[in-house]
């Protein structure tokens, strides 16, 4: 029986399917190659060494999901797909809700018609919104989340826990993700954003390989440390294995379950740039600009949940996320070849 992975060639994706096939799962890709390149699927495969399937599928071509339902023995579903730039979601709402809420009906539709009923989904730290107090637990209250981006995962857990309360013999795991950085050890694996990146380690990276000038640092007088927005990074590998524990979650037990995956450590964007430049020995020049619209200033995790009831916790800290970080961005200066 295999885990299909939806979304499987992306950035969390594809280190997910190299831990899943490290540890002997079968694993089974779908990815409509929006924000991904096909290349990223020979470097898994030279990871792990083998062959594995990969379907070139939108998620909501319901026929075509169906065929690979029909086709394959497939247990779980890791659902990775879909569109995530916080910015973009403000200016393109309609294709946000489309391909993230609407996509994943047609996954869980599909899915039920094929009796499988176990799934583990990429949420994140964004449902908990401004007015919580960081470290955030999975009983506060959800929603406030103040752009399209972070309403479609608010909206996609309301419908995954309606789901079960309507149908109990479903698996659920709801994964809150704190933010994902560093790369494969091997430097083969990474994150490789379209044009400017938005997110702070992928613009980070680019400053120290030449590609843009200076990091501009999104406001400086926040009630932190130093006055720059504190973060709870985590690697993206300790993610990835987060996942195999949440499989294995699902594989075992009903029920609906929802699960932290940060390290509870929260980091400055200062911090980050320190620990970069010492990791690196790349020098990253930065200009204080203004706040962004929308950032809050402490958002980190309360990780014992995952600890007691999944026994997962990150193992990694900043400086090898900043290692591997810079590891990949330098051997792969223009991201995965097309
Ligand atoms: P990513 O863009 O690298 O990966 C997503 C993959 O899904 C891409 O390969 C893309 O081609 C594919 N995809 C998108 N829409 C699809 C569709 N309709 N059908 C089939 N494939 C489709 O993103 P990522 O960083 O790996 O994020 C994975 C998931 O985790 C997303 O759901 C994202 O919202 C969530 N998440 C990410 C972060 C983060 O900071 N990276 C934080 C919290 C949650
Ligand atoms: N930042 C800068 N300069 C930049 C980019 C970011 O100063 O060029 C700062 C931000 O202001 C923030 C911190 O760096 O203080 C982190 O910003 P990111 O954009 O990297 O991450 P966010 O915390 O804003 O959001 C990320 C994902 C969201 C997800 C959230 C929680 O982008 O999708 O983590 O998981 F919802």
């Amino acid at each position: 029986m295999a885990v299909l992975v939806t979304g499987g060639l992306g950035y969390i994706g594809s280190h997910t399917c190299v831990e899943l096939m490290n540890s002997g799962n079968e694993v089974i890709v779908v990815d409509n190659l929006y924000n991904c390149k096909k290349s990223s699927y020979d470097r898994i495969k030279a990871l792990v060494g083998k062959d594995f399937k990969f379907y070139e599928c939108d998620i909501r071509d319901a026929e075509g999901m169906s065929a690979i339902f029909e086709k394959e023995s497939i247990d779980s579903v890791i659902h990775f797909a879909g569109l995530k730039a916080v910015g973009e979601s403000v200016e393109k709402p309609l294709e946000y809700f489309d391909n993230n809420v609407n996509g994943t009906l047609v996954l869980l539709d599909v899915m039920r018609k094929h009796g499988c009923k176990k799934i583990v989904f990429s949420s994140s730290a964004t449902v908990y919104g401004m007015n919580n107090i960081s470290p955030l637990t999975e009983n506060m209250e959800v929603g406030g989340v103040t752009n399209p981006y972070g309403r479609t995962k608010y909206m996609i857990e309301c419908i995954l826990k309606d789901l079960y309360v309507s149908d109990e013999s479903w698996s659920i795991c709801l994964l809150r993700y704190f933010n994902p950085i560093g790369a494969h050890k091997s430097g083969t694996m990474g994150e490789d954003p379209n044009g400017i990146p938005n997110n702070l380690m992928p613009y980070i990276t680019q400053v120290a390989i030449g590609k843009r000038e200076h990091l501009n640092v999104f406001g400086d007088d926040y009630d932190t440390h130093d006055g720059t927005g504190v973060r709870d990074y985590i690697h993206v590998v300790d993610l990835a294995l987060g996942h195999l524990k949440a499989v294995k979650k699902v594989e075992a037990e009903k029920g609906l379950f929802i699960y932290n995956l940060g390290t509870g450590t929260g980091y400055s964007v200062l911090d980050v740039v320190k620990a970069f430049e010492k990791a690196s020995g790349q020098s990253v020049p930065y200009v204080i600009a203004p706040r962004r619209a929308g950032d809050i200033a402490t958002c980190y995790s309360d990780p014992s949940k995952a600890l007691n009831e999944l026994d997962w916790k990150a193992e990694r800290g900043i400086d090898e996320m900043c290692e591997d970080s810079w590891r990949w961005q330098s051997q792969n200066p223009n991201g995965y070849p097309d």
